[in-house]
C-alpha cells in the first residue's frame, strides 16, 4: 500500500492510472477505521481495478459546537486497517493542502440538506457535499463507495454527482452492525458501558417499526411514537429525532402507501455522544 500526502501528487498517480486503462473505486473516511470502514473497501476491490482510501477529518462539516478537536484519530492503526482491507493507495492529505487559507468555494445541495441531520446541522452537508467533490478531483475515480449508515449523506452525494455531471457510479453498501444491532461507528468510542448497554435500543426500534410495518401499521405517527416509547425506556438515550421519509427524495411521510420505499431513520443523544441509524424498508 502506497500512502500519499499531496494533492499534487495523488493527481499525478490518478492520471497514470486513467492512462493505463485501470479503473479507480475510491473510499471517502475520516480514519478511526472499522469493520463497517473495511466492508467499503472490500467492496470497492470488487468494482475496481485500484482502491483509494481516503483519511481526512474534514473541519468543514463539524458544526463549532461539535467533536472535530476531539475526533479519534490513529494514524498507525488506520495504515494497518486500510492495508489488510486491501487498499492500494491510502491518501491522507493535510487541511492546509485541502483548505488553503484562499480557499472560497463550497458545494451547497439544496432542499434535501434542509430536513434530518440537515436540519439540526445546518453547515453539515456543505462541507461533506465540499469534500466529497475535492476528493473526485483530487482522486478522479470511475466509482465510489459510500455506507447506508449515513443514508442522507447518500442521498445528498448522488444528487451532486447528477447535478455536476461527475462521471462517478455511487455504490451503497449495507450497515456493517456489532453483534447486538448497534451499527458500527468511529464515535461508538466515547460510550460508556451503561451507554454502550442501552445503545441496542436503536437497533430494537428500527427492528421494531419494520414489524410494524410489515403487520399492516400504516400511520407513521404511531410507529414513531412506539419508537419513541422504547428508545425512552432506556434512561441514558434522549432522542433528537425519530422520521419516516421517502427513501428517495427525503420528504416527511405522514400515512404510509403500498411499494413506497421508507426510510425510517433516527438520531439519539447517549450522554454526550449522538448516534445515527436508519433502515430501509419497503412497505409491502
Ligand atoms: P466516516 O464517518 O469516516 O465514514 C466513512 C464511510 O464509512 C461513509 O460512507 C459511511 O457511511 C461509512 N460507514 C460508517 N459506518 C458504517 C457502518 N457501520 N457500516 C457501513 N458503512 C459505514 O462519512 C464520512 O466519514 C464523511 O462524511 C466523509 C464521506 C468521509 C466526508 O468527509
Amino acid at each position: 500500500m502506497m500512502i500519499v500526502t499531496t494533492i499534487s501528487e495523488m493527481q499525478q498517480i490518478a492520471d497514470d492510472y486513467r492512462r493505463n486503462g485501470k479503473k479507480i473505486g475510491i473510499v471517502p473516511t475520516m480514519g478511526c477505521l472499522h469493520e463497517g470502514h473495511l466492508s467499503l473497501i472490500n467492496l470497492a476491490k470488487h468494482h475496481a481495478d485500484v482502491v483509494i482510501t481516503t483519511l481526512f477529518v474534514n473541519p468543514s462539516q463539524f458544526g463549532p459546537t461539535e467533536d472535530f478537536e476531539k475526533y479519534p484519530r490513529d494514524f498507525e492503526r488506520d495504515n494497518k486497517l486500510a492495508e489488510s482491507a486491501g487498499t492500494d493507495i491510502l491518501f491522507v492529505p493535510s487541511k492546509e493542502d485541502m483548505y488553503p487559507s484562499d480557499h472560497l468555494t463550497n458545494i451547497n445541495v439544496e432542499r434535501i440538506t434542509d430536513v434530518l441531520e440537515g436540519k439540526i446541522r445546518p453547515t453539515h452537508f456543505r462541507g461533506v457535499a465540499t469534500v466529497v467533490g475535492k476528493l473526485f478531483n483530487i482522486t478522479k475515480p470511475h466509482i465510489a463507495v459510500f455506507g447506508q449508515k449515513d443514508a442522507q449523506q447518500t442521498v445528498v452525494i448522488q444528487q451532486m454527482v447528477k447535478d455536476l455531471n461527475n462521471d462517478i457510479k455511487i455504490i451503497i453498501a449495507p450497515t456493517v452492525r456489532e453483534s447486538d444491532g448497534l451499527a458500527m461507528s468511529s464515535r461508538n468510542v466515547y460510550l460508556s458501558t451503561t451507554e454502550r448497554n442501552e445503545s441496542a435500543v436503536l437497533y430494537q426500534s428500527l427492528q421494531l417499526a419494520k414489524q410494524l410495518i410489515d403487520e399492516g401499521e400504516r400511520n407513521c405517527s404511531t410507529i414513531i411514537s412506539e419508537m419513541t416509547k422504547l428508545i425512552t425506556s432506556k434512561p441514558s438515550a434522549k432522542i433528537d429525532y425519530v422520521l419516516i421519509s421517502n427513501a428517495s427524495s427525503l420528504e416527511e411521510l405522514v400515512t404510509l402507501q403500498t411499494g413506497c420505499k421508507i426510510l425510517v431513520s433516527l438520531a439519539v443523544r447517549f450522554g454526550t455522544t449522538r448516534l445515527i441509524d436508519n433502515i430501509i424498508h419497503t412497505k409491502k
